[in-house]
């Protein structure tokens, strides 16, 4: 088989020979390489060419021709893998983009983060609890949350349950868009009542009647409904974290002369694994996927520039991504720098701007929160700050669900601190609620009409 030197020596496993931050330790290394040479050969989650489009979207993204909506849990869990849940996510990513094509004018690309997003970065390699020091807990696919030493204890085993979980739900995901969910197109369906609360009531409630006006418009038209003459494509992405589960499914395709992660479409790299030198870094410039580095505080104009050099040699279009995480005090001060460090390279890139992990807090009793305005003040300073300097915003990143948890204050109806208790549910980060997200979606599809 002919496999073109690759890439000084890039292969699937080179990764190991430099060093991983943020990985569990296996007691049993030898289960664990059974396990990766186990799940190299299961059939592959995607194909190549659903990439290479997505690809394909994102460079006309990149040029603002459409816009990216990212959105999903924080950290998938085994246990939250049910019809109801997966019904939930498309639903509000279905709905929140119609809301922004109408808005905005263009073609919105979803993209869910699920069907893979089960590991986290953690602060702290342990946890203590009276006096019990045990490894920390770093998602379902790697550990069980309880505290108990066993529960603790990376289990390899853990990726093939992930790797099951996020099969099925992208063979749910699947099925539910070839059956058009026509209900979901209609916003006389929708579930919109906290419109009424909001002080923003009348122009929402315009923006509504202009979805159904163009639906209506589409349908008469065309003679048929809208499902039918729009597919609702929706991808997947995760953090490429755990670098065992994301080299077992990287293949060679020699039609394509080229390496895919085949677990997913968009793979990302955290903030906290993005060390130039790093495991991460090694594993992600040798496949063709396009895949995206998350850019906080801390980030210099040098070590941008150096990860733009290793993952997009070729300044191939559509290829990188830049998440921007600075949160809403710090955007308009530190996003200038990271603009003009790209276009002094002439790189191209694709801006997305994710409001939420700017902006994590505490609250008095110690839960975390983020406030609606602070994601929305990030939204707007990033568009502004892109604007101002000849760039483009091409889409956002968002940590959300379809359910009406009580994770995010303020909104419409204006949860306070008081409220978060009502129905707090996520176990890492909070996520804005189906009735937050569509406002999300509406505020940044009203702020671009013309
Ligand atoms: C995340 O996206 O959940 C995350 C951990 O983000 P970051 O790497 O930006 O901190
Ligand atoms: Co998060």
């Amino acid at each position: 088989m002919s496999r073109r030197a690759h890439k000084n020596d890039w292969h699937p496993a080179s990764w190991r020979s430099k060093e991983a931050s943020q990985q569990a330790s296996y007691p049993d290394l030898e289960a664990l390489d059974r396990v990766v040479a186990d799940l190299s050969r299961l059939p592959p989650l995607t194909t190549s060419w659903e990439i290479d489009e997505l690809k394909a979207h994102f460079a006309k993204a990149q040029r603002g021709e459409v816009f990216v909506l990212q959105g999903g849990d924080c950290a998938e869990t085994f246990a939250e893998c049910t019809s109801e849940n997966i019904v939930a996510k498309l639903k509000i990513l279905l709905q929140m983009s119609l809301v922004m094509i109408c808005g905005m004018k263009k073609p919105v690309v979803r993209v869910g983060r699920m069907a893979g997003q089960y590991a986290k970065p953690r602060s702290a390699d342990t946890e203590t609890r009276d006096g019990v020091t045990l490894p920390s807990f770093r998602g379902d696919i790697i550990n069980r949350s309880g505290f108990t030493a066993s529960d603790r204890t990376p289990d390899p085993q853990l990726i093939l349950r992930g790797y099951e979980r996020a099969s099925m739900t992208l063979n749910f995901v699947r099925s539910l868009i070839d059956g058009g969910f026509a209900d979901l197109h209609h916003p006389e369906y929708w579930d919109l009542d906290w419109v009424g609360h909001s002080s923003a009531a009348s122009e929402y409630h315009n923006i509504m009647s202009t979805i159904s006006d163009s639906l209506d418009f589409l349908e008469t038209v065309s003679g048929r409904q809208f499902h039918q003459t729009q597919r609702a494509d929706i991808y997947a992405a995760h953090e490429g974290l755990h670098l065992h589960y994301e080299q077992a499914q990287t293949r060679y395709l020699d039609r394509r002369e080229q390496w895919y992660n085949l677990t997913t479409h968009f793979p990302w790299i955290g903030m906290r694994t993005a060390q130039l030198d790093g495991a991460h870094i090694e594993y992600f410039r040798g496949i063709a996927n396009p895949i995206g580095v998350k850019i906080g505080q801390g980030m210099t104009r040098d070590w941008l520039q150096g990860l733009i050099e290793v993952l997009n040699p070729d300044n191939e279009p559509g290829r990188l991504t830049l998440i921007h995480r600075f949160g809403a005090n710090s955007v308009e001060e530190h996003l200038p720098d990271m603009i003009s460090a790209v276009k002094d390279m002439d790189a191209k890139v694709l801006w997305i701007c994710d409001p939420m992990h700017g902006n994590t807090e505490s609250t008095s009793d110690g839960t975390k929160t983020r406030r609606f305005e602070n994601i929305i003040g990030e939204i707007e300073s990033a568009f502004k700050v892109h604007d101002s300097m000849g760039s483009y915003l091409g889409g956002v990143h968002l940590e959300l669900t379809g359910e009406n948890v009580t994770e995010c204050t303020g909104g419409a109806r204006g949860l306070t601190d008081a409220d978060l208790a009502k129905a707090y549910k996520s176990t890492v980060d909070p996520r804005l609620n189906y009735e937050q997200a569509m406002e999300v979606a509406m505020r940044i599809a009203g702020r671009n009409k013309a």
